[in-house]
C-alpha cells in the first residue's frame, strides 16, 4: 500500500505487478535458495524428476519455503547452461548434470552447512 501511495498507483495494480513477475516474493526465501532449471533442454534431460525429488525430500513445491525457513525452491526457465542439464543453482553455485539420486546427499550436506542436521 505504501508503494502504491508513493508512486500513485492503486494497491490492486501493485499487487497485479508483483504477482506477474516471479522475482517478487511475498514470503522470505530460505537460507538455502535452490533454483531448478526447467527450460527445454533441462526438461528433456530430466528436470521434472529433480523437481519431484525436491518436493518429496523437502515437502515443498516450487515457489515455497520449508516451514523451518531452511530451503526455498524456485523453477526458472533457463540458466544458460543448456548443454549441461539438468542444471541447479544453490545459493549462486551451479550444479550441472544433476541426477535425482544425488539430491538426498546434497540436501544432507546443505543441512549440515546451515546447522539443521
Ligand atoms: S534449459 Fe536449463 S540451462 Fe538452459
Amino acid at each position: 500500500m505504501e508503494v502504491g501511495i508513493h508512486i500513485g498507483l492503486s494497491t490492486t495494480k501493485i499487487y497485479g505487478l508483483a504477482t506477474f513477475y516471479d522475482q517478487f516474493r511475498f514470503v522470505l526465501p530460505g537460507k538455502i535458495k535452490i533454483s531448478v532449471c526447467h527450460g527445454t533442454s533441462c526438461f528433456m534431460n530430466g528436470s521434472q524428476a529433480i523437481i519431484d525429488k525436491f518436493r518429496e525430500e523437502l515437502k515443498v513445491s516450487p515457489g515455497q519455503t520449508t516451514r523451518d525457513g531452511s530451503f526455498s525452491i524456485d523453477v526458472v526457465s533457463c540458466m544458460g547452461g543448456c548443454y549441461h542439464g539438468p542444471v541447479l543453482m544453490v545459493n549462486g553455485e551451479y550444479h550441472i548434470h544433476v541426477r535425482p539420486g544425488e539430491l538426498s546427499d546434497l540436501i544432507k550436506k546443505l543441512k549440515y552447512i546451515i546447522g539443521t542436521e
